[in-house]
């Protein structure tokens, strides 16, 4: 039993919630800070500006063109709790999670935005935290696995994992609750099939699905109700 990969939607290298992040994505884009970050060190090294066409927006250079090897203060409220750190803008919000605010929940399974296991929501949005950097969520709220439970009460997501065993190693769980948090809020959680295709960016090498998705249709009961 194996989720539908990416080949069987009709935008085949596109996960569904990367889908819908590229439809209304307020954040510049990784390339764009990476761009602007780059066009600050080639002018601080040049001391020649670089061509207008490979100049980024203006909001974007100015927000992130940062002398090489200079730090950013970036101030994000995770898990309820402002948080400020400053860091390069090469950091992504994966390693500012867990190396720099200890919030080691969040896994890092493959670093390159393939297996979700990094999976935490970003205004409400489900994100691959190993994808963002840390710069582009000046301001924003995240949730990670440890900002679900309510003192000792679960979330209904976490509860429903555990009635329904499924996980086997534990190294996806997290990035799966997170982002079947997001699929039962988008209202993507209908019907096995719509499961299967919405949690589809999330990989178990365990092969537990059959149980995920159990869980994620049980969770979604309990939450409409
Ligand atoms: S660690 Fe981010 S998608 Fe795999
Ligand atoms: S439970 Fe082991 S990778 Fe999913």
């Amino acid at each position: 039993m194996i989720f539908h990969g990416s080949g069987s939607t009709s935008e085949p290298d596109v996960p569904p919630e990367q889908r819908t992040k590229a439809l209304d994505t307020p954040a510049p884009s990784r390339r764009a800070v990476l761009k602007a970050a780059a066009a600050g060190t080639a002018v601080a090294a040049t001391g020649v500006a670089a061509p207008a066409a490979a100049t980024p927006p203006a909001a974007t250079a100015q927000a992130y063109a940062v002398a090489p090897g200079a730090s950013v203060e970036v101030a994000m409220t995770v898990n309820g709790r402002l948080r400020k750190v400053v860091l390069e803008p090469r950091v992504t919000l994966l390693d500012t999670l867990r190396e720099r605010l200890g919030l080691t929940g969040t896994k890092k399974g493959c670093d390159r935005g393939e297996c979700g296991a990094c999976t935490v929501l970003a205004d409400g949005e489900r994100v691959k935290s190993c994808l963002t950097l840390a710069v582009m969520r000046q301001g924003a709220e995240i949730t990670t696995v440890e900002g679900l439970a309510r003192g000792e009460e679960l979330h209904p997501v976490q509860e429903a994992f555990i009635r329904n065993d499924a996980f086997q190693c534990g190294a996806c769980t997290p990035g799966q609750i997170m982002s079947a948090v997001a699929c039962i809020d988008e209202g993507h959680a209908g019907s096995e099939a719509e499961i299967r295709e919405w949690m589809s960016g999330n990989l178990c090498r365990c092969a537990a699905y059959q149980n995920i998705v159990a869980a994620v249709a049980d969770a979604a009961k309990e939450v409409r109700r």
